[in-house]
């Protein structure tokens, strides 16, 4: 199951150490300016080897459209989009091989699919993250055209919170922080957790503006299980707040409740969703990231033939992930709401009635 969405479907294929990863856009509307330095700065915010906070692998993530536009805009057919791997280093895995490193998919995918692409992961491996980008940058080229815009940024790491937020600021910070005076403290726990050899989680925030109310398909696709489905196929992800999320089981009625009045909603609890359905108030969500399953200290593991093995790993990661992943929600969100927008077109005759009577 390698596809995304449902009007505005995204595919992705390849491997970290294959020669190529890439994607498939159907159902992307003909007329969309398709500007790539947008879609390129996208990718850049999400390669790898920027500076410390990130792993050291180096990839241009150069992308390339192969279909799908004409003189620059979309043409409302497959969008297919290629990305080269240009830093394999095969060497960097071999001695993991056989065994299963913990915190990976390597135990699962070996025990369902009876072979394993053990070079960085093959398919299991957040290189495929990097189409999600490209893909979500297309999508945002859409929503742009009809003013819906998304931010987001660092929240925590390490348990180290954001008490402000600002998302300008997170555009230029190294670890996307949202919150200056607490970013150099992050900062520190991410290079304290590297100096051991170990990793640190994290959380990213999603906050969307100008969404119209009315996105979402009850019963089965909801707007905010939809996000959820989207967060939680992300590398690394282990859960998502919607809103208020986890505080609104403890609150009361009359504290969680959004009150209305004639402008809108008086405060904004849900996270701009009621019933599955957007509500016009700004959509707020929070990704919430493990730590870098891959650490240069020694742990106990089994290899392939179940004997009891040490593995001790070499080469190089992400000391955060929740940093390079942050963008990734970034992107799915942005899918998310352009298949959104698409269905949501034929929900009422009136909308029907403007295009063909
Ligand atoms: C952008 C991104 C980059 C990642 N880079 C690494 C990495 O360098 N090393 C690593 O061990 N895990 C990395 N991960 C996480 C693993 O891919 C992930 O934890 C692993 O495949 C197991 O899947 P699960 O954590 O979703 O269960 C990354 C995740 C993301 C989102």
């Amino acid at each position: 199951m390698n596809s995304f969405g449902y009007r505005f479907k995204f595919t992705s294929f390849g491997e970290s150490h294959g020669k190529a990863i890439g994607c498939v856009l159907d159902g992307v509307p003909a007329g969309i300016k398709i500007d790539e330095n947008f879609i390129q700065e996208q990718m850049n915010k999400r390669k790898p080897g920027k500076n410390k906070y990130a792993t050291s692998r180096k990839e241009d993530d150069n992308i390339e459209i192969l279909s799908g536009t004409f003189e620059g805009f979309s043409t409302g057919t497959p969008i297919s989009i290629i990305i080269y791997n240009t830093n394999q280093k095969s060497r960097d895995y071999t001695n993991v091989k056989d065994l299963f490193r913990p915190g990976h998919a390597d135990f699962t995918y070996f025990h369902k699919y009876g072979i394993r692409d053990y070079k960085g992961g093959g398919r299991s491996s957040a290189r495929e993250t990097a189409t999600r980008v490209a893909a979500g940058a297309i999508a945002q080229l859409m929503l742009k055209e009809i003013g819906i815009s998304i931010q987001s940024g660092i929240y925590e790491i390490n348990g180290i919170k954001a008490k402000e937020l600002d998302f300008d600021y997170s555009l230029n910070s190294e670890i996307f922080a949202l919150d200056k005076n607490i970013e150099e403290e992050q900062k520190q726990a991410i290079l304290g957790a590297k100096v051991k050899h170990n990793s640190v989680g994290g959380v990213a925030l999603i906050n969307v503006k100008n969404c119209p109310v009315g996105l979402g398909e009850p019963i089965y696709f909801k707007l905010d299980a939809q996000i959820a489905n989207a967060m939680m196929s992300i590398n690394a992800v282990k859960a998502i707040e919607i809103g208020d999320g986890i505080k609104s089981s403890s609150l009361n009625a009359y504290e969680n409740n959004d009150q209305i009045n004639s402008k809108g909603f008086k405060s904004n609890s849900s996270g701009g969703i009621l019933g599955g359905i957007s509500n016009a108030d700004d959509i707020n969500i929070k990704v919430y990231f493990k730590a870098t399953p891959s650490i240069f200290i020694k742990q106990d593991t089994v290899d392939i033939y179940n004997n009891e093995v040490n593995c001790e790993l070499k080469g190089r990661h992400d000391p955060c992930v929740a940093i390079r992943g942050s963008v990734v929600a970034h992107a799915m969100m942005a899918l998310v709401l352009a298949d959104m927008i698409l269905l949501n077109m034929s929900s009422k005759i009136e909308n029907i009635k403007k295009i063909y009577k």
